[in-house]
């Protein structure tokens, strides 16, 4: 039996691994390009199954994944017109989720629906509302998907993990040893960090002036930096509950990197999660060199990407191997992360595996 040590800190009795993503936000289910014309797509949110509907004509929508009658998926089910029907005895759903025929039934005889979930879909991603309080405004944008002025990659997976790993990893820049091997020497610079309501923000640099960079750090960030001298060198990453950007400058106000990253935990427990990835580079004055180099970039992130998620796995993996939170952090911004993420977090929530509530209407 692992024992804990006497002298591990601890910051709070709320374990922040368990604490449940709040549900009353808009989470990302699904790439645009997986959810074809006229077909099903299954997704989830913490052990909630869901099925998005792409009728071949109007908009995609959001229905609890479970036929009212047996229970069965219906995104085994077909797209009839705008309707979606069960495979198994043809019961017929509109996008409200009301169920609008029993094939075997005769007129006006209508059972029970399923939950509807509120749906948009924006800069390639499929979004739903699994929360049972009122749908706030559709996200107003996506970093900077949909800005010509940049190029967009996006990509992700499935990581073993909480998402408040993810939160972590990112914004506590001090992990770039890890990721030696594939970027050399980079050494950010922590600046200050600031935060008010739902959101904190961190920045970091990696200018120092009258010093040479090391040279990973002069490919990387001196490529993206353009002609040497005119740096600023500005790094910032911020948790926008429940959503993450990290965002870089070097001269103007455009970032010339603009990430942003969603993390839907997939199961009750919330020991997985899919990570949406949509980044942004700002085009050069001669666009070709950034189309020429972007194989290079695409292999570079899914690398760095890579040991991110197998290094958060890592840590997902020792907590459930102590059944607590053991770490000892010392970066005063991570305090600050798990604090708002805390806060945050689905109220009185501690997902151990029970499946939430679904809260059908
Ligand atoms: S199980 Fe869906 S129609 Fe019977
Ligand atoms: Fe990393």
């Amino acid at each position: 039996m692992t024992v804990r040590p006497d002298n591990a800190w601890s910051e709070a009795s709320v374990d922040l691994r368990k604490v449940g993503a709040n549900p009353d936000y808009w989470y990302p289910v699904a790439w645009s390009h997986e959810v074809k014309s006229g077909q099903t797509f299954a997704a989830r949110f913490a052990g909630e199954p869901i099925v998005l509907v792409r009728p071949s004509e109007g908009a995609i929508f959001a229905l609890e994944d479970r036929c009212a009658h047996r229970q069965v998926p219906l995104s085994k089910g077909t797209v009839d017109g705008c309707t979606l029907r069960c495979v198994y005895h043809g019961w017929r759903y509109d996008a409200s989720g009301d169920c609008i025929d029993v094939p075997y039934l005769g007129k006006g005889k209508r059972p029970n629906g399923v939950r509807r979930y509120p749906c948009f879909e924006r800069d390639g991603l499929i979004f739903v509302w699994p929360g049972t309080g009122p749908a706030a405004a559709p996200l107003p944008r996506i970093g900077a998907a949909a800005d010509t002025a940049y190029k967009t990659r996006r990509f992700g997976k499935l990581v073993a993990c909480h998402y408040t790993f993810m939160h972590e990893n990112l914004m506590d820049m001090n992990h770039q040893f890890l990721h030696r091997r594939t970027t050399g020497k980079v050494v950010p610079r922590y600046l200050g960090s600031r935060a008010g309501e739902r959101w904190m923000e961190v920045d970091y640099s990696f200018a120092r002036p009258g010093e040479k960079p090391p040279l990973g750090e002069a490919v990387i960030v001196g490529g993206l930096r353009g002609r040497a001298g005119t740096a600023r060198d500005l790094m910032t990453v911020r948790t926008e509950y429940p959503y993450q950007t990290l965002q870089m400058w070097t001269k103007g106000d455009a970032p010339v990197l603009n990430v942003w990253l969603g993390y839907t935990p997939i199961d009750a427990a919330q020991r997985r999660n899919r990570t949406f990835v949509v980044l942004s580079v700002r085009k050069p004055r001669i666009p070709g060199i950034l189309d020429l180099g972007w194989p290079v970039l695409a292999w570079f992130t899914n690398r760095v990407f890579s040991e991110d998620c197998e290094i958060v796995e890592m840590e997902q993996a020792a907590h459930d191997a102590q059944g607590a939170d053991w770490n000892r952090e010392v970066f005063p911004p991570i305090h600050a992360l798990r604090k708002l993420l805390r806060e945050c977090g689905e109220p009185g929530s501690s997902p151990d595996g029970a499946q939430r509530n679904p809260g059908r209407t």
